[in-house]
């Protein structure tokens, strides 16, 4: 039986405040995309979820179709719920969305009431959960009313399946519209979730950092490594346990001669300063301001081990 190690706040995990809520996440959260399916080896992805909670790592962050399959991340965090994290419960913040392509069909995708509120029954039922922390729109629909997917989350607070709502890759407009939306129905937008890496600086381009800290909503950061780019995974060519060997989102053709200097220039710059290119990824993205957390990614204890130096 597992027992999480007893000096799990003590070990150097910072908590910050996610925008102005009661809740604290840690700066370092942890994404259950890939490495988490049922094609991943189970006691691979088991260590590196009771590593990261050892670690102070309360946040774990799950989509309806995140696996591969679609759903088996979600399946392995119910496994994972029976065999060492239930007498925990109380100790995680769990997140869940849907938004993507899940089931056939025209009401298993986007926005409706209908996919949103069919989607996290199931979702709930493959984590062995009776309630997520948070439950996110993952993405703008610009063909249905917003009022919809955010009535549909202000209810779904109200049944008391989420007890806060997320959204993620929303627009500038939508989200403030979502932001008002949100507060006059009493259930106030509680975080925001977007891509902000050195690589991609677009929540701060295009304002929605700033709209998030203006109005009190948290930012987390997704693929704040650029899906291992920023690290040292691809300066000496492509292992071929890489995600960019494996998985279909980070392709070799990204790797341009142009890209490879920047990298080579701040991994240099980074070692400089006595700190890997992946610690000084994470620490830029922390340093902005309204940023509450950074959402990495690990098929590893070692990566998530060395992700976690950007808090010393
Ligand atoms: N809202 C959205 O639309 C959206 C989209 C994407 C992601 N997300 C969320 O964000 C989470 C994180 O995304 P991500 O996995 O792309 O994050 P990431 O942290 O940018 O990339 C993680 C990958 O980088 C490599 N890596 C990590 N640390 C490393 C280290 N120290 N040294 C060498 N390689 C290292 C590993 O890939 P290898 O497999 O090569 O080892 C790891 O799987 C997801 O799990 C999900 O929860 C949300």
């Amino acid at each position: 039986m597992y027992k999480a190690d007893d000096s799990r706040y003590d070990n150097g995990m910072q908590y910050e405040r996610c925008g102005r809520s009661g809740v604290l996440l840690p700066k370092v959260s942890l994404g259950m995309w890939h490495n988490f399916g049922s094609v991943d080896p189970y006691e691979r992805s088991r260590e590196i979820v009771r590593f990261a909670f050892d670690h102070g790592v309360t946040h774990l962050d799950l989509a309806n179709n995140y696996g591969p399959v679609y759903g088996s991340a979600e399946e392995t965090l119910g496994r994972l719920m029976d065999d060492d994290l239930r007498p925990y419960r109380d100790e995680l913040f769990i997140s869940t969305k849907a938004g993507y392509d899940m089931w056939p069909g025209p009401y298993g995708n986007w926005g409706s009431r209908k996919y949103l509120m069919a989607s996290l029954d199931q979702s709930l039922r493959r984590m062995h959960l009776d309630y997520v922390d948070l439950f996110y729109s993952h993405r703008y629909d610009p063909d249905t009313p917003l009022e919809e997917p955010l009535q549909a989350l202000v209810d779904i607070v109200r049944s008391g399946k989420a007890l806060y709502v997320g959204i993620s890759r929303w627009p500038l407009e939508a989200t403030r519209i979502a932001i008002d939306y949100l507060r006059r129905h009493d259930t106030p937008l509680l975080i925001y979730q977007g891509r902000l890496n050195m690589l991609d600086r677009e929540p701060i381009d295009d304002g929605i950092l700033q709209l998030c800290h203006q109005e009190g909503v948290g930012f987390i950061s997704f693929s704040p490594l650029a899906q291992g780019l920023l690290t040292g995974r691809y300066l000496e060519g492509i292992p071929d346990d890489s995600r960019m060997a494996k998985a279909k989102f980070l392709r070799p053709d990204m790797l341009t001669d142009e890209l490879m200097a920047q990298l080579r220039q701040w991994n240099d710059e980074a070692a400089a300063q006595g700190m890997s290119l992946a610690e000084r990824a994470l620490r830029w993205i922390l340093e902005q301001q309204g940023v509450t957390s950074v959402l990495v990614g690990a098929s590893s204890t070692r990566q998530l081990e060395q992700n976690l130096h950007c808090l010393a």
